[in-house]
């Protein structure tokens, strides 16, 4: 999920642990990195998994609220949570050997350990609107999750995706629910202009990361 350039790293791993690359999922487009998914694709055949907001120049999978990949013991079912970018997902991971309960959720851009993924990546004007999506994928559909689900997002602490992440990696939807700064916001206003308020600038090459990840340069 959410592959960089190195894609080495990934074909390693896999041959580790003896497993095949089946799917490859973008939790939304990237704008902070450049992504290695057209290069993990053309080397393992694997299909490209992006919901269908998205629409890059090159052929995917097209994901939409719901759609479930089918992974022999293991689902992953497909969360549309826009807000960090219209295209947001989290992908809700239930390993059926364990237990038909889901195990962890791996949160993407949307919800970071003390913080959520920033709004305003899209320009100003969208910025409400996408705050306002924020707020009911975080409260109407992670914070409906069990306590106990562990929560994996795609940063922590040093990415500008975000302002106050910690640097601890991981987290649960309960930890998060009593501790995360933006999720103590419970009144929807509250909530957006606590999103919208001290935001880094932009970096300047986030634009053209974005077109880039969409084939388009
Ligand atoms: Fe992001």
């Amino acid at each position: 999920m959410d592959p960089q350039p190195e894609i080495e790293q990934y074909l390693e791993e896999a041959e580790r642990a003896r497993m095949r690359i089946t799917h490859i999922v973008e939790t939304h487009v990237q704008a902070d990195h450049l992504s290695g998914c057209r290069e993990l694709a053309a080397k393992t055949g694997a299909p490209i998994c992006l919901h269908e907001e998205a629409r890059p120049a090159f052929p995917t999978q097209a994901l939409k609220d719901g759609d479930v990949l089918d992974l022999g013991n293991v689902t992953a079912r497909i969360l549309h949570t826009p807000g960090h970018s219209p295209d947001s997902i989290c992908v809700l991971v239930t390993d059926k050997t364990r237990s038909p309960d889901p195990w962890f959720v791996l949160t993407g851009d949307t919800l970071f350990v003390g913080d959520a993924g920033r709004p305003d990546l899209h320009g100003a004007q969208a910025a409400g609107r996408l705050a306002g999506q924020l707020y009911d994928s975080l409260f109407g559909r992670l914070l409906a999750l069990d306590d106990l689900v562990e929560v994996y997002p795609s940063h922590f602490a040093g990415s500008a995706c975000g302002r106050h992440m910690s640097g601890k990696p991981h987290s649960t939807i309960g930890f998060e629910r009593r501790f995360n700064a933006a999720l103590q916001r419970r009144d929807r206003d509250a909530f957006v202009g606590f999103m919208l308020e001290n935001l880094p600038p932009q970096p300047p090459e986030f634009v053209l990361n974005r077109q880039r990840n969409l084939g388009l340069l």
